[in-house]
């Protein structure tokens, strides 16, 4: 799977099938989960992955943060012999942000495997590592519990269509008042990337069709890509017309 296909399509899976995980694959999230990157490189984490049975039953007991009956649980833990930070300070927090990639990177390489994964921050962290018998230098900090999906989750709803129009009112408003001052050619430029950002909204709604992407591919090579304000007006002449065309027949 791309990477950014991975990125967008993962979702938060919280109903799982019975199948049970094969090692291999197991395997391959902790690999991943130890390829994040780490401050200091001091590779702050331990992971125990939790399988059998009766230990995932008394382990929900204990995390209400998961819903549905995991096929395995990893417990993402601070190993205090590699970061004995004091909570508080800013390195202790580093370590939390370092502990978030290893996350990212479980979550990412399940959804590559065709499992589904939910991180899980409710449980109770006394409790658990009792159940689990955790030596004492590993600090609980995050589960994440697994599966074979039984669907696929929709996305979660987008930003409210209305918080993007204030943002982009919010745009155009500040604008205006830098180009009192600003180069003449700073004024169309903010009005491509007005269009364009509105074009965005319209797209992300599942509203724009194939003539409208084309116009919006010109537009967004713009917005993007190297100022060149010798064939500028020439290229607004031509943006136009290309506007005007694929919206002709639409009235
Ligand atoms: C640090 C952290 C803790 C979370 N804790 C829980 C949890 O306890 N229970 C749960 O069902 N989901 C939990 N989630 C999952 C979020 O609810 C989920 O990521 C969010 O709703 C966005 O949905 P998505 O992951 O499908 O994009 C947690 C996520 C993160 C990053």
């Amino acid at each position: 799977m791309e990477l950014l296909d991975a990125l967008r399509t993962r979702r938060s899976v919280r109903q799982w099938t019975a199948e049970s995980i094969p090692d291999e694959q197991l395997n391959k999230l902790v690999e991943a989960a130890a390829r994040a990157p780490s401050g200091g490189n001091t590779q702050p984490w331990a992971f125990v992955i939790i399988r059998e049975r009766g230990r995932l039953r008394r382990l929900r007991a204990a995390a209400p943060g998961i819903a549905g009956r995991a096929a395995a649980v990893v417990l993402i833990c601070l190993d205090r012999r590699r970061a004995d930070e004091e909570p508080g300070t800013s390195e202790y927090d580093m370590v939390h942000l370092t502990l978030g990639a290893a996350m990212q990177n479980i979550l990412l390489a399940a959804h590559d495997q065709g499992l589904g994964a939910c991180a899980i921050g409710s449980f109770h962290p006394a409790s658990l590592a009792s159940i689990v018998s955790l030596p004492r230098h590993l600090e609980l900090k995050l589960l994440i519990a697994l599966g074979y999906p039984v669907s696929q989750p929709a996305a979660p709803a987008l930003r409210p269509l209305s918080d993007e129009m204030l943002l982009l009112v919010g745009f155009m408003l500040t604008s205006a008042h830098g180009l009192v001052d600003e180069p003449q050619s700073y004024g169309p430029a903010r009005l491509l990337e007005a269009a364009g950002r509105l074009l965005d909204m319209i797209e992300e709604q599942g509203m724009l069709d194939d003539p409208l992407k084309q116009v919006k591919g010109i537009i967004d090579n713009e917005r993007f890509g190297p100022m060149d304000e010798e064939g500028f007006p020439a290229r607004l002449d031509q943006l136009a017309l290309s506007w005007t065309e694929s919206i002709a027949d639409r009235f």
